[in-house]
């Protein structure tokens, strides 16, 4: 076992995803192996339809692949209950949605702690985790501002602040590494 094998928080075995059935079967990915070590900063780059966000909904437990292992820190999410899994996601992963996927009728605030609340954090530790991760992106005079009354810019930037609220880990959402991704379908 390599020490990257043995630091990683992220591993995806032969991974496929197989969107429909017969002639307009889609081959989505083809047999993905990827390793990310904890702290590594991983892009992943491919043409438009070249699987890019099923690999990352799949990476980060939101669709299971048609074949394949993910292991996120050690848990086989194939196996693992949807309770385990929603946890994993709230307290594991963070996602910046495409479309920030912000609650229109809360607060930046509001926005970021709402994980943090679903995990039974108590309101005045969350709102300071939450003030803490809106301040590491400049928006410390936003807390109560709504989505609406901001810029697509500061909404991202609270989108940022809630994946990364009480020091969890940003996903591997970006764009490097595409060559150590054989399976990934390019153009
Ligand atoms: N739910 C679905 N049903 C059928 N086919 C799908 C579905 N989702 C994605 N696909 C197909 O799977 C392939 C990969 O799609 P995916 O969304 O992962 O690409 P992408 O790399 O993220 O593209 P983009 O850069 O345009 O966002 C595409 O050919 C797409 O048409
Ligand atoms: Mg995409």
């Amino acid at each position: 076992m390599t020490a990257a094998t043995t630091d990683a928080v992220l591993r995806l075995v032969g991974v496929t995803q197989q969107y429909g059935v017969g002639e307009t079967a889609v081959s989505a990915l083809a047999g993905v192996d990827l390793e990310v070590a904890r702290g590594e900063l991983v892009a992943v780059m491919g043409a438009s339809g070249s699987g890019k966000s099923t690999l990352l909904s799949i990476a980060g437990g939101l669709q299971r692949p048609t074949t394949g292992e993910v292991i996120v820190e050690g848990t086989y999410l194939s196996t693992a209950s949807p309770r385990a899994l929603a946890q994993l996601r709230r307290r594991s992963l963070g996602f910046v949605f495409q479309d920030f996927n912000l609650i229109p009728t809360l607060t930046a605030m509001e926005n970021v702690t709402l994980p943090l609340e679903l995990d039974g954090f108590r309101g005045r530790v969350a709102r300071r985790a939450g003030k803490d991760a809106l301040a590491s992106v400049g928006l410390e005079d936003k807390l109560d501002a709504y989505p609406d009354d901001l810029s697509g810019g500061q909404q991202q930037r609270v989108a940022i602040a809630r994946a990364v609220v009480g020091g969890r880990r940003p996903p591997a959402d970006p764009r490097r590494r595409a060559h150590r991704c054989p399976g990934l379908r390019h153009g």
